[in-house]
């Protein structure tokens, strides 16, 4: 394991050298940012193994040699199925498709295991459909298998890397890959993109729980078990001949290291840190032939990894020997200076073998032609490119696999969720638990009658976390989630068997007064840059738990806390409440794992013991690198017996109050720092609304408090038509980066009520660093809204680029003009994702 003082030296030596780093050599690696410069001799030197016959190889080259120009780009081309037709797979020669989080067959990302078997059949039959003399070269189809196969309803939903961390099991990582792999292979897909590699180092970052630990050690010491799980040891036979498919290890490199958490951000490090902690966990990736790296969507020194050649070829396919698949993220090539989502010849030339273009493949396909033809792009670089993709679908064996629903294990949809499928998972959140205090409250003694209360204890989406069923494992509800256990019916079940009762009351109520209360409580589903924070803590409406915890407690009631997180978070009031305190971070499908932990066995002596140990610090404070309050690897065993507590201070040490950054208006009032004006369409005559009723524009905008949820809770407004038109404004000083958002699909969501006839369309725009930027884009679904019913009308902000505007300095996110009369409430405005809208606006495509 490293040190942090080996790590700190480690850093002061890296200064001392990157002080040197002006010497020719080094100036020869081809970037322009001197800081982002490698040294690949300075990397280890790592054997990626031997994956491919002789005659593999020469089956390689020989389809190669018939290939294309045409036929060449489209296989390093990957599209997303929802903006991906079988009959364009045919004609562009696609090299392969993904689902994203949101995507799913016939637009149903919740569509039944039957219809993704069928759909990746029609996708083969279309790569395969080829004209005389032509290869047929089968499509590979990727998927986000990241905690089990989780796109897929009813297949089981294993703990999230961070609650496998604490596991400190690495041969239950092989297992829990198997599992996976094999629920994989039942609806026809072949590749994961899966294990995340990441050594989070600030946890404020949305995608800490993608990881297994902020130790490069731990991460690296699972990294070749998840590998062999998922596509056998490392081997000439034919990954698809055993019960496997292809892994990718992501996001290379130092995804986990960005400045403030900041998804997608920039790692300001070492290049010594870079590769001791960052790289730690790809020399076992390599080491076990996994088929596939991902690049990641954040840069190192300034310089996005999309197109790092130094990183990509000549440390990782040079110095590391990396032989498979390098694949950029969901539009990442976008991201990189002088590229656009429809052309990045840079990401080519830096050594990527495939871009991952969901919805601009057809762009990208034409500009990457076009840039080969006038060798923007050189031949050598695109064969090889192509060789490393024709090399996967050899080694998977699709050449000779037959379509998807002729391979073993295709359409055995009793293995999905399968009850062995179900142990392995239930053993992993039994060995992931945490136990942080006890003061002798546990283990719960049979016969007892238990209070389970808390707003996540019967929540299955909630326990198991983002990309889960959906993108950010939001707008789901139990029954989505078949054969499954909530925490609630696995306490209800373990009390029962014990001959003792429970009772479901998340407020904390009871009737009859229980023995002991479990409180189930902590964050919200979460994916990628949504999950970001400011702070470790939870935000305010999460907390209320706590006050049942400190209720529960005054009534002398012994208070178990369970906490669902993706991260250690400041939840010292809980500490301090609770007698006894459980980590269960994101457990997933089965819930009965953690009341296996909870309950004693008949004899009154602890059934399970605790082996869960802190796969990072938990903190004292609020604060990113403030004091630890459990160092990394604590965590209680029954074997210790009860522990004495001593009251925490409960202070956060910080002064946000962990709100969310995505809310701009809530129950009728502007988020902080975000104000509400009616002004004219042009911006002129603004009022600042603070409070209400008010008039606006000589009384032609009438302002006025309604009831949505809470008393008052939502702001009316009764427009007349004018000239000038009328506009509702939210706006900020400190204008916001909205383009990753926009990049994931995201909308702006606006809680409304329609009240009166709205007789012109109303239409939407932004501002950018305060000025009107873009067109005006119409928004006919406000008209459409039933009267008198709240929705939530969703606006897709890419709507908004598409009308011209800079998504990277918005000041304005949200602008309503009326040009008629029109009357509306509006209870909330924030960012959220297409299953959180009840209606979607449509507006021009880009
Ligand atoms: C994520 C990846 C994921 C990909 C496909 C990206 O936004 O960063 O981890 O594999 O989408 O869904
Ligand atoms: C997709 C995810 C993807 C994300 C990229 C979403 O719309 O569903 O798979 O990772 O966009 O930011």
């Amino acid at each position: 394991m490293l040190s942090k003082t080996i790590l700190l030296a480690a850093g002061s030596a890296a200064l001392a050298l990157s002080a040197q780093a002006a010497d020719p050599a080094a100036a020869s690696v081809a970037e322009d940012i001197p800081a982002a410069r490698v040294h690949p001799e300075r990397w280890p030197e790592v054997a990626f193994p031997t994956v491919l016959t002789e005659a593999g190889e020469a089956r390689v080259q020989a389809i190669l040699a018939r290939m294309t120009l045409e036929q060449k780009v489209g296989q390093i081309i990957q599209a997303d199925i929802a903006s991906v037709t079988p009959e364009d797979v045919r004609r562009y020669r696609l090299g392969s498709v993904l689902n994203g989080g949101n995507s799913g067959p016939g637009g149903d990302d919740l569509a039944p295991a039957q219809d993704w078997l069928a759909l990746a059949d029609a996708f083969y039959e279309a790569s395969m459909d080829v004209g005389p003399g032509e290869p047929a070269i089968p499509i590979v189809w990727g998927t986000d298998a990241v905690h089990g196969h989780s796109n897929i309803v009813g297949a089981t939903i294993f703990p999230h890397n961070v609650g496998l961390g604490a596991a400190r099991d690495p041969e239950l990582i092989e297992r829990i890959g198997k599992v996976t792999a094999v629920e994989i292979r039942v609806t026809g897909q072949e590749w994961t993109f899966a294990p995340t590699v990441a050594v989070p180092q600030d946890y404020r970052w949305g995608r800490a729980y993608e990881g297994y630990s902020s130790d490069p050690a731990l991460v690296a010491a699972y990294v070749g078990s998840m590998i062999r799980g998922l596509q056998g040891p490392p081997s000439t036979t034919p990954i698809l001949a055993g019960p496997h498919v292809a892994a990718s290890t992501k996001h290379y490199l130092a995804d986990g290291a960005t400045t403030d958490g900041k998804d997608q951000g920039d790692a300001a490090i070492s290049e010594l840190e870079l590769r001791l902690v960052h790289g730690a966990p790809y020399i076992p990736a390599i080491e076990s032939g996994v088929a596939t790296i991902m690049t990641s969507f954040s840069s190192w020194n300034g310089v996005k990894l999309s197109a790092h050649r130094g990183l990509v070829t000549d440390v990782l396919k040079g110095r590391m020997n990396y032989g498979g698949l390098v694949i950029t993220d969901w539009n990442a090539h976008g991201q990189v200076a002088g590229c656009s989502n429809a052309s990045c010849p840079r990401a080519v030339d830096a050594g990527i073998d495939m871009f991952m273009a969901p919805d601009s493949w057809r762009m990208l396909y034409d500009s990457t032609l076009a840039q080969v033809r006038d060798g923007t792009i050189a031949m050598e670089r695109l064969d090889d490119a192509v060789a490393r993709v024709l090399r996967l679908k050899q080694r998977l064996g699709l050449f000779d696999m037959g379509k998807p629903s002729q391979r073993a294990l295709s359409g055995e949809y009793e293995l999905l969720g399968a009850p062995d499928h179900r142990a392995v998972a239930r053993e992993a959140v039994r060995k992931s638990m945490v136990l942080l205090k006890n003061t002798g409250v546990l283990p719960l003694q049979p016969g007892g009658r238990i209070l389970v209360a808390g707003d996540a204890a019967h929540d299955i989406a909630r326990q198991s976390g983002g990309w889960t069923l959906s993108w950010q494992g939001t707008g789901l509800d139990n029954s989505l989630f078949p054969g499954a256990t909530s925490l609630w019916e696995g306490i209800e079940q373990a009390a029962t068997a014990s001959g003792g009762s429970a009772e479901l009351s998340p407020e904390g109520s009871f009737t009859e007064r229980p023995d002991a209360a479990i409180v189930v409580f902590g964050e919200t589903p979460y994916a990628e840059f949504q999950g970001d924070i400011a702070s470790l803590q939870l935000r305010p409406e999460l907390r209320r738990p706590i006050a049942t915890m400190q209720r529960l407690k005054q009534q002398g009631i012994p208070v178990v806390a369970v906490m669902i997180t993706g991260r250690p978070l400041y939840v010292n009031e809980a500490l301090n409440a609770a007698d006894a305190f459980v980590a269960a971070w994101l457990p997933g499908s089965e819930g009965g794992g953690v009341a296996d932990m909870l309950f004693a066995a008949a004899d009154g002596a602890p059934a399970h013991e605790f082996q869960g140990l802190l796969p990072t610090a938990w903190p004292a404070t609020a604060q990113h690198g403030g004091e630890t309050l459990f160092p990394f690897g604590y965590g209680l065993r029954y074997a210790h017996g009860p522990r004495a507590w001593t009251a925490l201070p409960e202070d956060s040490g910080v002064s946000d109050d962990g709100s969310d950054g995505g809310v701009f208006f809530d129950r009728g009032v502007p988020a902080s720092s975000w104000s509400l004006t009616v002004s004219r369409a042009d911006g002129t005559n603004a009022l600042r609304v603070t409070t209400v009723p008010a008039e606006a524009l000589g009384g032609r905008v009438r302002i006025a408090a309604t009831d949505h949820g809470v008393q008052e809770g939502a702001r009316s407004f009764a427009i007349a038509a004018h000239a000038q038109g009328a506009a509702i404004e939210l706006s900020t000083f400190d204008p916001i980066d909205l383009s990753r958002e926009t990049n994931g699909d995201m909308l702006l969501l606006a809680t409304v009520r329609r009240d009166a006839p709205i007789a012109r369309p109303l239409s939407m725009s932004v501002r950018c660093d305060g000025e009107p930027c873009g067109a005006a884009v119409p928004i006919a679904e406000f008209g459409e809204l039933a009267e008198g019913e709240w929705q939530i009308l969703g606006v897709p902000l890419k709507c908004f680029r598409a009308a011209g505007a800079d998504m990277t300095r918005i000041s304005s996110p949200f602008r309503l003009m009326a040009d008629g009369d029109a009357g509306l409430s509006i209870a909330r405005v924030a960012l959220g994702s297409l299953s959180d809208a009840d209606a979607i606006a449509d507006c021009p495509a880009e």
